[in-house]
């Protein structure tokens, strides 16, 4: 139970709703339309197969757990975590994986989970790294694509949303760990 002593700390989702630094970009209605839709196509397209679906931690962990289950096909998820933001708002330029998956992706059908593809640095690790296990097949479904700055290593399969190269947070995308609860997506301004 939270008592008194509790340190407390400026809140940051009193922050959203309360200063003009954050501007909704895409409401919860509009990703739930585009993640039914997204679901609705890869389910489509796998029709009697059962895909391994990857969710990218952390950033993915909302929008897969609406994806999957928006499908109307059997799947096996797994996820792995990598890292190369931090607490930054810029990339390190270096992903480090920081928890691997356990199943074996050997002959399968594969889909990794993106929140949000940025340098394309991530997808690139992964596409390399998952193309050495030997799948069936291998796609990438990201939730959003940041239209400038993408430079992917490889085509992104199924996009749900095209977006300004503005630092976004809420539905799972972070500031500084925080913010992934929120149910719509804001752009965060920079401060002056
Ligand atoms: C974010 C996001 C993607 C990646 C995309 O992860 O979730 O996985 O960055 O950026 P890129 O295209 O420039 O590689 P982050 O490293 O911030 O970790 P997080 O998912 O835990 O927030």
């Amino acid at each position: 139970m939270l008592t008194k002593q509790v340190k407390t700390y400026p809140s940051r989702i009193e922050e959203v709703k309360n200063s003009g630094r954050y501007r909704m970009l895409l409401s919860e209605v509009d990703i739930q339309r585009r993640t039914k839709e997204l679901a609705e196509k890869i389910s489509e397209d796998y029709r009697g197969r059962c895909p391994v679906f990857i969710g990218v931690l952390n950033g993915s962990f909302i929008f897969i757990a609406d994806l999957v289950r928006q499908l109307t096909i059997d799947c096996e998820v797994d996820f792995f975590k990598l890292s190369s933001y931090g607490d930054a708002m810029v990339s390190s330029g270096e992903v480090k994986l920081k928890k691997d998956i356990d199943c074996h992706l050997a002959d399968k059908d594969v889909i990794v989970v993106e929140d949000i593809v940025d340098s394309g640095l991530s997808v690139k690790f992964l596409n390399e790294k998952i193309m050495d296990m030997k799948p069936s097949s291998l796609r990438f479904v990201s939730l959003l694509v940041k239209w400038d700055n993408a430079q992917p290593g490889r085509k992104i399969d199924y996009v749900g949303f095209s977006i300004p190269s503005e630092f976004v947070v809420g539905f799972g995308l972070d500031f500084e760990q925080k913010l992934r609860n929120l149910k719509n997506i804001y752009i965060m301004q920079e401060q002056d």
